[in-house]
C-alpha cells in the first residue's frame, strides 16, 4: 500500500449551477491500489471521475494531487501533472490506425517514437494491428488502445470509467486485469466498473456511491462480509451484476 496520491474532499459538483448531482464526496486513492467505485446507475460515479478530470466544475470542496490542489484545472494541465482519463465512450478515433490514434496521445512527447515501441512491448495485441482501423478492433482492444493512448503522458494516475462495458466476460477479464498490472509500476488507478464482482476481486479499496453522496468505503473483503451492504449494494435488487 503505498501513500495517498488522490485526495478529493467534500466535493460537490453537478451539470447544472444550483444543481449538485455529487454532494461532499470525498475519496483517497494510494499510489500501487486500484481503487474501485461502485453504486447504482445513475449514482454519479462518472460525474465524480469527470469532476476530478477538470470536465465538470467542482463547486464545493477540493481536490489534492501528490500534496498540490488541482480543483478545477484544466484537463492539459492535469495531464501534465500526471492524471490520465480514459473515458466510457468514444475513447478512440475509429478512422484512424491504431498506430495513428497512438501518434495523436504522443504528439507532445519527446522522443514519441521510442514511446509507442514501449506501449507496442506493453500491448502485443496492438502491436499486431498497429495499421489496422481502430474502428476493426474487437471491444476489448479498443479499450487496450484506450488505455495505451493514456498511459502516452506516463501517468501516476490513470481515472479510468467502466471500461469492461459492453464487453464479453473474457474480455472484462482481461482488460481489468490490465488495470491490475497497470498498478506494478506505482501507478494509481481509480476505477468506475458496474462488474462489481470481477472488479472487486481486484480492488484494494472500494467506495460505494449512491444519490451522489458517499454511502460505504473499505476494503473488499469486509464490505462482502457486510450482510447490509451485501444485501443493498452487492447483489441485491439495486444492482445487477453482469
Ligand atoms: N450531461 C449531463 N447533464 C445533466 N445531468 C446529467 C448529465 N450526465 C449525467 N447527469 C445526471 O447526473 C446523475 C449521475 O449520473 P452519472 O454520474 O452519469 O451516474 P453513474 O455514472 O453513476 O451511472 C444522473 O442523475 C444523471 O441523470
Ligand atoms: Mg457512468
Amino acid at each position: 500500500m503505498g501513500d495517498v496520491t488522490l485526495t478529493a474532499e467534500g466535493v460537490t459538483a453537478g451539470y447544472v449551477p444550483d444543481l449538485p448531482i455529487l454532494r461532499e464526496v470525498s475519496v483517497k486513492v494510494r499510489s500501487g491500489d486500484v481503487t474501485l467505485i461502485i453504486g447504482p446507475n445513475g449514482a454519479g460515479k462518472s460525474t465524480l471521475i469527470k469532476s476530478i478530470a477538470g470536465l465538470l466544475p467542482v463547486s464545493e470542496g477540493r481536490v489534492i494531487f501528490d500534496g498540490r490542489e488541482i480543483t478545477n484545472l484544466r484537463p492539459d494541465r492535469l495531464a501534465e501533472a500526471g492524471i490520465a482519463y480514459v473515458p466510457q465512450t468514444d475513447n478512440i478515433f475509429r478512422s484512424l490506425t491504431v498506430g495513428q490514434n497512438l501518434a495523436l496521445s504522443l504528439r507532445r512527447v519527446a522522443d514519441g517514437g521510442a514511446r509507442q515501441e514501449r506501449l507496442f512491448d506493453q500491448f502485443p495485441v496492438l502491436a499486431e494491428k498497429r495499421d489496422d482501423k481502430a474502428g476493426t478492433l474487437s471491444g476489448g482492444q479498443r479499450q487496450f488502445l484506450a488505455v495505451a493512448m493514456a498511459l502516452a503522458v506516463e501517468p501516476r494516475l490513470i481515472l479510468m470509467d467502466e471500461p469492461s462495458a459492453g464487453l464479453s466476460p473474457k474480455a472484462s477479464e482481461e482488460v481489468l486485469a490490465q488495470a491490475r498490472k497497470l498498478t506494478e509500476s506505482g501507478v494509481a488507478v481509480l476505477l468506475v466498473e458496474q462488474n462489481v464482482n470481477q472488479a472487486m476481486r481486484l480492488a484494494d479499496h472500494v467506495y460505494i456511491l449512491a444519490e451522489g453522496r458517499n454511502q460505504v468505503d473499505g476494503r473488499p473483503e469486509a464490505l462482502k462480509a457486510d450482510n447490509v451492504v451485501r444485501d443493498i449494494y452487492l447483489g441485491g435488487k439495486r444492482f445487477s451484476p453482469a
